[in-house]
């Protein structure tokens, strides 16, 4: 009689929980998409496209070591990644394999922060970043 009710328990709660994360992740990205109306009037929507983009260039502005964004978190979004710098493992960064990526403000201004510098040699625009998250929403 437990185990039915357990089971029953886990189907509502694991969706429950990738829901929490969904909203989280939109509160963030509609975050994004205000700072990117006051830089760019025009602004009219992110885009998966340009965020694969972002993800998959060869840059010449910043670290040797790390010319693209695929330098630590690999070709393939699904996969996991290692850090080119210090050899740690990195949790894939597609959101259907890691439900809870960017779903923590503090920690994706964080690492944006970080890793743009790192490969770009500069900071990220709000609509880079809210590209890049749309782009590994879909993945
Ligand atoms: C030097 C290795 C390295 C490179 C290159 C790198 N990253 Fe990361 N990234 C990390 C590490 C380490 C973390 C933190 C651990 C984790 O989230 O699994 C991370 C996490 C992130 C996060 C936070 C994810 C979350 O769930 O909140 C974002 C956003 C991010 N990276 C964006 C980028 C972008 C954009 C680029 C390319 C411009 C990039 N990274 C290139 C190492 C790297």
């Amino acid at each position: 009689m437990i185990r039915p009710l357990l089971m029953v328990g886990l189907m509502i709660a694991l969706p429950a929980a990738a829901m929490a994360a969904d909203a989280r992740r939109d509160t963030i990205l509609a975050d994004y998409a205000g700072q990117a109306r006051k830089v760019d009037p025009a602004f009219t929507g992110f885009s998966a496209q340009r965020g694969e983009s972002l993800f998959r260039a060869k840059w010449t502005g910043g670290d040797a070591r790390t010319p693209s964004c695929t330098a630590c978190h690999t070709d393939n979004p699904k996969t996991a990644g290692q850090n080119a710098k210090t050899g740690r493992p990195i949790e894939p960064v597609a959101v259907s394999v890691t439900p809870k990526r960017f779903t923590d403000m503090a920690e994706v201004e964080k690492q944006f922060g970080r890793d743009c510098k790192s490969v770009i040699g500069r900071e990220c625009s709000p609509i880079e970043k809210g590209d890049y998250i749309t782009f590994m929403a879909g993945q």
